[in-house]
């Protein structure tokens, strides 16, 4: 017995060392963890079990049969995150380059499939060259199925990637059809096709760090929806975030011990708006403000900053907020933002987190290459995001709500459950200068006239009662008032159940 015991010692101590000292001292040379110290990390201490240590290839081209690495280059298993359970697959990128044989893949949809089954998040730990190329086509294969669980798993479990060294090929397709893209700077890339392979195809000579860094896919691409200084800080970044979900789409988010007062009254918020409207302000303040703790989780921060999506909790439940931030673009709806925020009001609605709409915006943004970059149809993605989510909505209009935007918004016609505003709010199809020059045309050579008609337009309209007068407002509520109306507002709702008619699925203009 004693002799068996020694033995799987051994293997167990073979197979921790993944592709050996010197490819391990190498992985750290460029300031990476190994992808056992990734999950030692990420995963609470000594909770971790593994599966399938012992797996290895089944290749026999190139002189494969040689070369086996216990495990082979990626790590699978479940443990817990404060407590709570999470499956996790690790790659090692000292084997093989990470790259994903048939059998590394049967690995990872081994926990995919009892991910799915068994209502807990997947966190992929993505470093890999992509297909392992000594194995052809049945590396492709391996990666089918992995993406097809990915499918599966999409709105029933959380799925959520860090890309954690360089990610080629099919390595940025599973991530890329996860709920959340985490990078870390300067020792992590994704690209479908390298450098060398741009160089040859296009003639375009550019860095990695240009073509799929950090930067460029939370700044430019938006693929990803942050970046972290180092491994060490991303795997805390991740543990925080998960702390906010739900298990699974059965179950609710975790509700965690707070130590603030939802009554709490904000004083400052009452001067909040500046007397000038086109002056901006910091959108992110009331956000705080609002939050328990002050406690704001960010998505996305790098990209599309008119508009504001994170997590936050009140009285200790998960929300998600998505706010328009007049200190960018005037906090105008684009393109980017409406893709941005209606991607995550999805994530919301699908995993029954509540979501709380803070309004500050002057309309969509006019001009050809909003046009011809089909702002029409990435517009409607939000509008329609909006209108088909059934979770509590909770709407707090600050100032602007201009146009086509006011109805996006989370309004009251969108199946708001709350829509406050405070006294500062302008609810009107356009600000008073537009307005005025559209319907007093024939006194736009008098400017005494013109001024006059934009103060009647704006004593008309520059205010929340014309839209509470109709009860599309429920309610005008103080500023400094606005964490106790909100969070009493989803406290009211948390019993809400309301469904969508049948169908197969909808057909979101993508
Ligand atoms: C097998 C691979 C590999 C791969 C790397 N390695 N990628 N082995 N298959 N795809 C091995 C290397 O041979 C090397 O082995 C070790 O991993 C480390 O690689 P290096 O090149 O030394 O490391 P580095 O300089 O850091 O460069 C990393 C890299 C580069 C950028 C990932 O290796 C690379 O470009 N690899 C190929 C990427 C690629 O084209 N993949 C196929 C994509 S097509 P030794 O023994 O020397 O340590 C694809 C199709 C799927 O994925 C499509 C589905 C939609």
């Amino acid at each position: 017995m004693k002799d068996i015991l020694q033995d799987l010692d051994a293997r167990r101590a073979d197979a921790k060392l993944g592709g050996g000292e010197k490819r391990i001292a190498s992985q750290h040379s460029k300031g990476k963890l190994t992808a056992r110290e990734r999950v030692e990390l990420l995963l609470d201490e000594g909770s971790f079990e593994e599966f399938d240590m012992f797996k290895s290839h089944r290749c026999t081209d190139f002189g494969m049969e040689k070369q086996q690495h216990a495990g082979d280059g990626v790590i699978t298993g479940w443990g817990t995150i404060n407590g709570r359970m999470v499956y996790v697959f690790s790659q090692d990128f000292t084997v093989f380059g990470g790259s994903l044989s048939e059998t590394h893949a049967e690995k990872i949809c081994k926990i995919q499939d009892m991910a799915i089954q068994n209502g807990a998040p997947v966190i992929g730990i993505n470093d890999s060259g992509g297909a392992r190329i000594q194995e052809g086509v049945a590396s492709l294969a391996g990666y089918a199925e992995v993406f097809q669980r990915n499918i599966m798993a999409s709105g029933v479990v959380p799925q959520i990637s860090l890309i954690m060294g360089p990610c080629a090929g099919g390595a940025v397709y599973s991530p890329a059809m996860t709920d959340f893209i985490f990078m870390v700077k300067d020792t992590s890339y994704m690209f479908v096709t390298g450098p060398d392979v741009v160089k040859t195809v296009t003639n375009e000579v550019v860095t990695a760090e240009e073509l799929g860094g950090a930067s460029t896919h939370t700044k430019k691409s938006s693929v990803a929806d942050g970046a972290f200084e180092n491994d060490v800080e991303a795997l805390a970044e991740v543990r925080r975030l998960v702390d906010f979900l739900p298990l699974n789409n059965r179950e609710k988010p975790p509700v965690r011990p707070f130590f603030d007062t939802p009554g709490r009254a904000e004083a400052s918020l009452d001067t909040l708006i500046p007397d000038n409207p086109n002056q901006p302000y910091d959108m992110k303040e009331l956000i705080h403000k609002i939050a328990d703790e002050g406690d704001f989780y960010e998505i996305q921060e790098a990209f599309a900053g008119n508009i504001i999506t994170g997590f936050i909790r009140l009285e200790g439940q998960s929300v998600g907020v998505v706010a328009n931030q007049p200190t960018v673009l005037a906090g105008v709806l684009d393109i980017d933002s409406s893709r941005k925020a209606a991607r995550f009001v999805r994530f919301c609605d699908a995993f029954e987190i509540p979501i709380l709409t803070l309004v500050d915006v002057p309309g969509f943004l006019p001009g050809t290459s909003q046009e011809y970059g089909g702002v029409i149809k990435h517009g409607a993605k939000l509008l329609f995001a909006y209108g088909e989510a059934t979770v509590p909505k909770v709407t707090v209009i600050t100032r602007k709500a201009y146009g086509g935007a006011y109805d996006v918004m989370a309004s009251k016609h969108l199946r708001g459950d709350f829509n406050y505003a405070w006294p500062t709010a302008e609810i009107a199809v356009m600000g008073a200068k537009g307005a005025t020059e559209i319907i007093h045309r024939a006194d736009l050579g008098d400017a005494d006239k013109i001024a006059q008609h934009a103060a009647d337009y704006e004593e008309r309209f520059a205010n929340p009662f014309v839209a509470a007068e109709r009860g599309f407002i429920d309610e005008v509520i103080i500023p400094h008032s606005t964490r106790h109306r909100v969070s009493r507002a989803f406290a009211s709702l948390r019993g809400k159940q309301l469904t969508n008619p049948w169908k197969k699925h909808d057909n979101i203009p993508l």
